[in-house]
């Protein structure tokens, strides 16, 4: 899938699919879904590496990831994040950041955008880089903001968001990803841009909807946000198949002859 393939399914009012994957066995399995996307989020500082925060994200883990998403699923429309401060400190590092995650494999990188990186976004749009953009809740500031509240319930706030979102819309990003928005704010945004709009905890009217693989799969169990449907309980499943491995060991059930190899 291509940015072209993404502009066409956008334009065709269906709404667009994406998730997230962190290695090749998730992306392959996603992949046969035919979704529209694959976000290699940073959020895998928490369901992969169990930290409380995704600002300790390198660029180093970041390539890891992508590169093994990739390989799951190489025809696939891979986003990759870009690390907190990896588009912030000057615009060669930026572009060498960039450019990293396209060579390992990538077909486009996401930022969380703030107003003061506009000049950094257009650059590196100019420089022929597919550039989604993640606004609202923005988990790489989240010592300056101080908790995963909605953002956008007062009206300053949601006036900012929508210059934000306008702005990023009109310099060519090829999405904005609205997280925990109100809804209401959400589709006022999506319906003032050129460019869909990605919601997860943002409601039904955004143009498409990303959620955290892990969480849908039930495979986070003290992760219970509101916006979070499950759609199977990964964890107890898991868990289950476990302790029947074990229980089997235990009480020499497995493996039997049929597990082995004759001469
Ligand atoms: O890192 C991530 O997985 C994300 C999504 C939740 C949008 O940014």
């Amino acid at each position: 899938m291509s940015i072209s393939d993404w502009q066409q399914k956008y334009n065709s009012a269906k709404p667009l699919v994406v998730l997230t994957a962190y290695d090749a066995q998730f992306s392959q399995l996603i992949s046969a879904a035919k979704i529209d996307g694959i976000l290699v989020g940073d959020s895998l500082r928490h369901t992969f590496f169990g930290d409380s925060t995704t600002v300790t994200m390198t660029m180093d883990h970041m390539i890891y990831h992508t590169e093994a998403v990739v390989n799951g699923a190489p025809n696939d429309f891979v986003i990759a994040d870009m690390p907190f401060m990896s588009y912030s400190i000057s615009i060669e590092e930026t572009l060498r950041h960039a450019t990293d995650l396209i060579q390992a494999g990538a077909t486009a990188i996401k930022c969380e955008v703030r107003e003061c990186h506009i000049p950094t976004i257009e650059r590196l749009i100019q420089e022929g880089f597919q550039v989604m953009a993640h606004i609202g809740l923005q988990p790489q500031y989240i010592h300056e903001s101080g908790g995963y509240s909605v953002k956008g319930s007062s009206q300053d706030e949601q006036a900012k968001l929508l210059t934000l979102a306008k702005n990023l819309s009109d310099i060519g990003v090829f999405s904005v990803v609205l997280e925990k928005v109100p809804i209401n704010v959400s589709k006022t945004i999506t319906d003032s841009i050129s460019c869909p709009t990605i919601g997860i905890g943002a409601g039904p009217y955004c143009s498409g909807q990303i959620l955290v693989t892990n969480d849908l799969l039930g495979l986070t169990p003290n992760f219970n946000p509101k916006f979070v449907k499950k759609y199977c309980n990964g964890w107890d499943q898991f868990a289950s198949a476990i302790e029947s491995f074990k229980n089997d060991v235990t009480a020499k059930r497995f493996p039997t002859s049929d597990h082995g190899y004759n001469e």
